[in-house]
Formats: structure tokens, sequence, C-alpha cells
């Protein structure tokens, strides 16, 4: 904690955690066991964010890709899920955090849907921390449905097309509210972005650790923050 400059910290931490198959696979466990110790490392990352005091954090918890992965991969995720909000919902609201979804939450399951919402809607005063769970989940799908709102305005002559502009974009888009991550975290290793927030990452910096999610501990993250902190940004701008 002591490698931390409170003066200097993140405004909005996202991360793509991946590797939790990989974690189970090496140990000659089901899948399914990996994404358990994931939602360990979850509670562990919430926990710190919030105690460092980080407002906003993002969570690339299921995919619009996710769906293709078996019944069974599916529906464990989706009970992780629902557990992690029955057992935090107490520490959510004691630490004043609030709960946010993105995605396209209409098509998760109706249990999962449900507790979701409730548990937004009792968290919904928290006002330290944002967190937020991309869930069903795509960058591209989130443009395109903010496209097709806009698109809708248009038709009903609500405003003109010369009227689009980055703003009314990210007015259109699922949490208009939330503030650009200055800090993108990648778990086991891929260079890749996988779809996660297009948009909103245009001048993020980017972390990214060949450790399995399941294995990212506090200390990591930790390091990845104090890295960030020597990073010069410079949003595009010449020195
Ligand atoms: C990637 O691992 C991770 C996921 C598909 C989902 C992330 C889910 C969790 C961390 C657990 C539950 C979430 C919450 C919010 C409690 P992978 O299966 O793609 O790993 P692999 O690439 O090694 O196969």
């Amino acid at each position: 904690m002591d490698s931390i400059d409170k003066s200097k910290l993140p405004t909005h931490v996202a991360i793509i955690m991946d590797g939790n198959g990989r974690w189970a696979k090496r140990r000659g466990l089901p899948r399914v066991r990996g994404h358990q110790q994931g939602a360990e490392t979850v509670r562990e990352v919430v926990r710190t964010t919030r105690q460092i005091g980080i407002p906003w954090l993002t969570l690339y918890a299921f995919s619009m890709e996710n769906w293709k992965r078996s019944d069974l991969e599916v529906r464990a995720l989706m009970n992780l899920l629902e557990q992690f909000l029955k057992d935090e919902l107490e520490e959510m609201t004691e630490n004043g955090i609030r709960l946010k979804a993105i995605g396209r939450l209409e098509k998760l399951p109706t249990s999962t849907r449900k507790l979701l919402f409730e548990t937004m809607d009792k968290t919904s005063q928290g006002e330290d921390m944002t967190l937020t769970l991309a869930l069903s989940y795509g960058g591209r799908q989130e443009i395109l449905d903010a496209v097709r709102k806009i698109a809708v305005s248009v038709e009903k002559k609500k405003i003109q097309p010369k009227e689009i502009d980055h703003r009314l974009l990210v007015n259109a888009l699922y949490q208009p509210e939330m503030p650009d991550p200055d800090l993108l975290i990648r778990t086991s290793g891929e260079y890749r972005i996988s779809n996660f927030l297009l948009w909103q990452i245009a001048y993020t910096e980017i972390y990214i650790t060949s450790t399995l999610w399941p294995d990212f501990t506090r200390e990591e993250y930790l390091k990845a923050i104090a890295e960030f902190q020597n990073r010069e940004r410079r949003f595009g701008a010449a020195d």
C-alpha cells in the first residue's frame, strides 16, 4: 500500500479477468473450479479498490461470446454471480459501494436478472465507489445499441443528424455517467481487448500480466496501480 501515491490514483480501473479455465486445467480440476477461485479474487479486488479509494471499478464478468460456452459452464457462472450478489450485499451497503451492470441484461436468466436489479436497487445510495459488472456485454454491441437509440431519436425528429456529437453518443451508451477507464488490467497474458469497453478505452493505459485471474493477488493489483502512476499520459497531445 505504501507504493501507492494517493494523490495520483486512477479514477476508474477496468479489468478483463482471464485465465480461470487454465488455472483449473493446470490442476486437473473442472473449469468451474477455476471460476469459483476467480470469484474469490473478485471479492478481494473489490475490497482493495474500496480501501485504496478508487471510485470506479468495472469487471468483465461475462462477455457476449461467453454465451457460446456449454450450458453447464454458463449455468455455473450465473450461479457464482448470484452467490456473489447475495454474499456481498451487506459489505457493499456498509462500505458505500453502488452496484451497476452494463450489457444486454435482458438475455440473463430471470433469477439472475431479478437478483441483479434488486442488488442494484439496494445499493443505489452508495456514494464511495461504483462497482460495474459487464454482463452479457460486448463493446461493439454497446455501440450498436447506442446508434439504434440515436437513430430512433432522429426518426422521431427529436434530433438532427448534424447534432450527433461525442456527448450525444456517450449519453446513449449503457452507463453514460461512467468516466472512461484510466487503467485497464488484463490477466493471463493475452494481448487482446476482446470486445471490452471499445468506445471508452481510447486513451486508457493498459497493464497486462501473465498471472491467471485466480492467482491475481492484492500485491499484484497494487503493483499495477503503482506502474500506472509512473506512466506519462498525454492523451494524444505532443510534449
Ligand atoms: C475468463 O476465464 C473468465 C470468465 C469467462 C468469467 C469471469 C468470471 C469470474 C471471475 C467468476 C464469477 C464472477 C463474479 C463477478 C462473481 P476463462 O474461462 O476464459 O479462462 P481460460 O481463458 O483460461 O479458459
